[in-house]
């Protein structure tokens, strides 16, 4: 798949990107990110994602400041390749020290690394049909509404979801309260009301989250930021889950439970339509 990086402001062909051994991001995952997508050669979401790769670097006091320059530079990475279905990697890490040290180093000097991948949508029929999901012990750390590289417990979730056939692992923790996804957020219609877990540390912010809040509102659907537990789930009538290259994702099975009808219900597929339509006239 075609994908130019660039490191520092420097590109590259993705395969041939390199970054020091000592380097914080890969010592200690002292790193933060973004997953932004392309849809015909213009960045969706762009400025929200932005947004909240401001509010990880705050939350982890990593001084990195140059939003403009990373905005030009990813636009003309996008334009001077002609890409047109991709997806936008970056990853600000605090760079690299003489020697491994816990504490941050005195003087932090980032490092910039982001790259731009052409993206193939194998999810149409998924949206179409819906996909199983298993459920997963949350094991994450206190601050999941940082978009930091330690994904550890994501990636077991993730194989084991894949181990099980399933599209996605939903996290849940002691009380089976469920959360979101490994790498996507979670909507449930229970009661006649759209449920998504509220933001707070223990999820990530989704930017999809938060549009389809919206779209949902505009809608007249009725919308609570509430949590849900497993033992709903036979009452819930519609589930589906949100991401960037996700975008809106009906499930259809969690585990052995069958969700409503087993097919996507009538608020999800509004939904859809309504997110098509954005990206159709961005
Ligand atoms: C844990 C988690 N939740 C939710 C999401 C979805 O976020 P977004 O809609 O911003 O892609 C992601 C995306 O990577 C994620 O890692």
């Amino acid at each position: 798949m075609r994908a130019i990086a660039s490191i520092n402001g420097e590109c590259l062909p993705l395969a041939e990107a390199r970054v020091p051994a000592l380097d914080r991001g890969f010592l200690f995952g002292d790193a933060v990110y973004e997953v932004i997508r392309v849809y015909r050669g213009k960045p969706f979401l762009f400025e929200e994602h932005l947004a909240r790769l401001r509010r990880s670097l705050d939350a982890i006091r990593l001084p990195y400041t140059d939003f403009d320059g990373l905005r030009q530079r990813v636009l003309r990475v996008i334009r001077e390749h002609g890409f047109q279905e991709a997806i936008v990697y970056i990853q600000i890490t605090r760079g690299s020290d003489v020697s491994r040290h816990h504490v941050f180093p005195e003087h932090p000097v980032p490092l910039e690394f982001f790259y731009v991948e052409e993206f193939h949508d194998h999810l149409e029929a998924q949206r179409e049909h819906g996909v199983r999901v298993i459920t997963h012990p949350d094991w994450r750390w206190q601050r999941c509404d940082i978009k930091s590289t330690n994904l550890l417990p994501n990636v077991l979730a993730a194989q084991a979801a894949r181990e099980a056939g399933a599209y996605e692992a939903l996290l849940y923790l002691p009380d089976g309260t469920l959360l979101e996804g490994s790498r996507t957020s979670c909507f449930a219609v229970l009661g006649g009301k759209l449920l998504t877990a509220p933001a707070a540390p223990n999820i990530l912010p989704g930017i999809t989250r938060a549009l389809v809040l919206r779209l949902a509102r505009q809608q007249g659907v009725a919308v609570e930021e509430r949590v849900f537990r497993v033992a709903d789930l036979p009452h819930v009538t519609e589930l589906f889950l949100t991401g960037t290259t996700s975008e809106i994702l009906p499930i259809v099975q969690v585990d052995n439970q069958v969700i409503g009808n087993g097919q996507p219900g009538p608020i999800t597929r509004s939904l859809q339509r309504a997110y098509r339509q954005l990206v159709d006239a961005l």
